[in-house]
Parts: C-alpha cells; sequence; structure tokens
C-alpha cells in the first residue's frame, strides 16, 4: 500500500487537540506512531498546526510552493522557508519530509530530506542558529583554481596558483542533506521529495545543481544525489550530502588534497596535502584508499559507477602487484604497532617503515594515521622528542582529513604536549627493539 502524500508543520507543541479527534484511529498503528505524528487514513502523519493543513492531507493534495511558502511565513517563528512536505508507510512510520531554508548559508539555501526529529537537531547546530559561524563558507570569488575538461576523463579542477599543504581550496554547505530512510518510501514519493526539494532551493542555487553530473541516467534529480552525494554523519546518523563545488573534484587513488565534514557548521572542507603547483590537477580520494587495487576499483565502480583511470589503477601489472604488496606491508604493520600485550613486537623502526611505505605509495593525503603510530611507538619506549615531532605531524595531518572533533586528534594533541602523560609512555621500555636481538653488537 502507498503512502499518502501529506502536508505537516512538524516539531510543534501546538497541535490542536479537537483536530485530532477528527482523525480516524486504528489502534495498532496508532501504537506505533511517532510522539510527534497522528494517525490519517491508517498512515503516520506528522502532528499538524491548523485546520487548513489538516483540510490538505484530508483531501489527499499537495499544495503549491507559493501556498507552502505563505503557511510557512503565517506561522511566526517558523524555521523553514517552506510548509514541509511528507510521506510515510508501514515500513517507514516516520514521516520523511523534505525542510528548506532559502536563507541558510547567506542565501545559498538547503533542503533536508530527513525525519522531523532529525530535522529539528540540525536546527540546533551553530550552521542554522549562529550563521556568523558560516562565515568562511562558500567564498568562491577568487578561488586558487579553474575548471577544466579532461579529454575522456570529464572536467575536474587545476590549481592556477601555487597551494601548500593545509591551504584551503573550498569550504562548503550542501545544497541537499538526505537520509537513508527516504528509500523506505515508494519510489513516487522519494523522487517527489526530491524534485521538492530542488524547487524550494533559491534560483542560482538550483542552477548549481543541475548543472552536476549525473552518472547512472535515471531520475534527474536522485541521479544527480546519488552521483554526487557524500557519506556524512549528523548526530551519529548517517546521510548523504551533496555539494557542488567538491563534486567538480576527481578522484585519485593517490590524492593531493582532503576533505573533512564538520558536524557543526554542517559544512565540508577541502585542503591541500602537499604542494600543487599551478597545471596540477586537485584530486580527493572518494574511498578508502589503504586498499588493493582489485578492491578500490571495484568499489569505486559499485558506489560511484566509473572505471578508475588515475595512474595508480591504470598502473602496468607488475608495479601495480608491487603497490599492492606495499598496502599488505602497511597493514601487517599496523597489527603489529596495534599489539599492545607484553608480547607485542612493535618498534620504532616498524612506524618508520610504515612512513616510508605511506610516502612511496604517494598516501601523503591519509598519512596522519601513520605518523600518529609512530607517535604512539616512540612514546611507548620512551622517547619524548621523537614521539613529539610525530605527534605535531599527525595533528597536522589528521586535521586536514578528519576535521577539528576527531578522537584521535585529541589524543595527538595531549601527545604533543606531555608524552610522559600519554597512557602510551613507557609501555614497552625492555622490549626488543631488532628481531635479531645483536644487541651491542659493535662493528
Ligand atoms: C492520494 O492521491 C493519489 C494520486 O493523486 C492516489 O494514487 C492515492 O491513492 C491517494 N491516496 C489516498 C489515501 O486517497
Ligand atoms: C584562478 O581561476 C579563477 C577562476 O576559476 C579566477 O577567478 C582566479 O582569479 C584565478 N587565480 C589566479 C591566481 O589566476
Amino acid at each position: 500500500m502507498k503512502g499518502v502524500a501529506g502536508v505537516g508543520l512538524l516539531g510543534s507543541a501546538l497541535v490542536l487537540a479537537d483536530t485530532l479527534q477528527q482523525v480516524p484511529q486504528k489502534p495498532i498503528l496508532a501504537d506505533a506512531c511517532p510522539s510527534d505524528s497522528i494517525l490519517h487514513n491508517g498512515e503516520c502523519q506528522p502532528a499538524i498546526l491548523g485546520a487548513q493543513t489538516m483540510d490538505n492531507i484530508r483531501q489527499n493534495t499537495t499544495i503549491t510552493l507559493e501556498e507552502a511558502r505563505a503557511s510557512a511565513q503565517e506561522h511566526e517563528g517558523f524555521p523553514w522557508t517552506f510548509l514541509p512536505e511528507c510521506y510515510s508507510n508501514e515500513k517507514q512510520t516516520e514521516p520523511v519530509c523534505v525542510f528548506s531554508d532559502q536563507d541558510f548559508a547567506g542565501g545559498r539555501g538547503i533542503f533536508l530530506v530527513t525525519t522531523t526529529p532529525l530535522a529539528y537537531e540540525m536546527l540546533k547546530k551553530p550552521a542554522f542558529s549562529q550563521p556568523e559561524a558560516l562565515s568562511r563558507m562558500n567564498q568562491h570569488s577568487n578561488p586558487p583554481f579553474e575548471e577544466h575538461d579532461f579529454p575522456g576523463k570529464g572536467r575536474g579542477i587545476v590549481a592556477n596558483k601555487t597551494l601548500h599543504r593545509g591551504d584551503q581550496i573550498f569550504a562548503s554547505t550542501p545544497l541537499v542533506i538526505s537520509n537513508p530512510l527516504s528509500y523506505n518510501l515508494v519510489d513516487s514519493e522519494r523522487l517527489r521529495l526530491g524534485h521538492r526539494g530542488v524547487d524550494t532551493l533559491p534560483p542560482d542555487t538550483q542552477k548549481l545543481f543541475w548543472g552536476l553530473l549525473d552518472h547512472f541516467k535515471g531520475d534527474p534529480v536522485e541521479d544527480r544525489i546519488n552521483t554526487n552525494a557524500f557519506d556524512i554523519t549528523i548526530n551519529k546518523v548517517q546521510q548523504y550530502a551533496v555539494m557542488p563545488e567538491i563534486a567538480m573534484m576527481n578522484h585519485d587513488c593517490r590524492p593531493n588534497a582532503a576533505y573533512f565534514w564538520d558536524e557543526d557548521t554542517l559544512s565540508h572542507y577541502v585542503h591541500a596535502t602537499q604542494t600543487i603547483y599551478p597545471g596540477e590537477e586537485i584530486t580527493i580520494t572518494y574511498i578508502n584508499n589503504e586498499r588493493k587495487r582489485e578492491a578500490r576499483m571495484k568499489n569505486l565502480k559499485t558506489n560511484w559507477g566509473f572505471d578508475c583511470s588515475c595512474s595508480s589503477c591504470a598502473a602496468h601489472p607488475i608495479f601495480a602487484a608491487e603497490s599492492d604488496a606495499r598496502i599488505q606491508a602497511i597493514e601487517n604493520i599496523a597489527e603489529a604497532l596495534n599489539d599492545w600485550t607484553s608480547s607485542s613486537t612493535a618498534t620504532p623502526e616498524m612506524a618508520e617503515t610504515m612512513l616510508s611505505l605511506y610516502a612511496q605509495e604517494r598516501l601523503e593525503a591519509s598519512m596522519g594515521v601513520a605518523y600518529k603510530h609512530a607517535a604512539e611507538v616512540y612514546s611507548s619506549f620512551g622517547d619524548r622528542y621523537t614521539a613529539i615531532k610525530y605527534a605535531q605531524l599527525a595533528l597536522e595531518m589528521l586535521h586536514l582529513d578528519r576535521g577539528f572533533n576527531d578522537n584521535d586528534i585529541k589524543f595527538m594533541l595531549a601527545m604533543a604536549k606531555d608524552p610522559e602523560q600519554s597512557w602510551s609512555w613507557k609501555k614497552r621500555v625492555g622490549h626488543k627493539r631488532f628481531e635479531d636481538s645483536s644487541c651491542g653488537h659493535a662493528h
């Protein structure tokens, strides 16, 4: 059975009791409805404010965009530009709605396809509650790059000035944040929410959306979202976000830039992770690159719809096999370094080899993890200054790759300040440092 097209005004305590009583109740389904929704025609519907909205639901009509705008304006302090449109069904009893704010990020606008509780959680973030938190975002008047068409590969961006490690390339807010729960809706309703969402964006932002590429050739809105979306997390809930700027960047398994998602500002940051000279393409990775070639190629094909053609995917099989072997060696060393038991064979030399392998593999963008291993293993042998050196390097690289609030960053901050206070300090003092144990051997 299909869900009913509903129009709801949500997150409010103003639900009118007598309005609710007019709704035919079916006890079993009613129990399944979340607290902020009501039952209507056998479906859970968002709780609503007024009789006019109720009539819309009862008549099973969808109001026009202008009506939705007028309704939103009628309610003082209503946080969205349009009255949200919602759908639900037995599988998805918590209605999924499209929430739109045209004023977001200085007028760039945003729409959210998600449930009411999650949308209102987002409203509490500085991104919505403190507009000045977004002052660094979407500043694209003098970018350090230009768009470029690469034959056989499509467009990408190329540096037009020298970028140094840590230089910001973008900081942008999404046009859409979409919750995977929307896949519980029937197709027509899910697609309707997407189209409605795009229609609610300010005109210039709509142009940005339609300028996105679509790989999969199905519904034009959903394809653009699927082709360009990044997995993000908001309050521990996995969602998809589309940032048109980062969508211009091509994938490379050995990228020269890294990105992270910042939950507070609902923004995506991209920074250079190494020197990038004018004329070089600026690339990011769409996947975890510490995997072998075949696994990487498969992942890109399945999730992003393209055949990986970056140099590390296109390499001669013999070189590719050497690269895979280095990836395997990194994995083996990481396993040894993660062993904190008394029989651990971990040594600082292993971490040095790991760093060398990362550099040889041109995995600079994900080197933060390797530096962290190095800081910890030196700390575990009581080598204060080498631990500090690597903690500082880890801090820099982890920031570019993981953002502001990562746990490893907190550990590395503490380590850089005072390795003696780290849990790892001198944990392995007395362990052997060389496997052949030819200690004291003079030459
Ligand atoms: C609502 O309208 C749609 C088409 O306009 C129809 O397919 C659907 O069955 C209606 N639902 C209800 C519960 O009346
Ligand atoms: C780089 O290209 C952009 C266009 O994308 C332009 O606005 C900017 O001025 C250029 N910068 C330099 C240093 O040429």
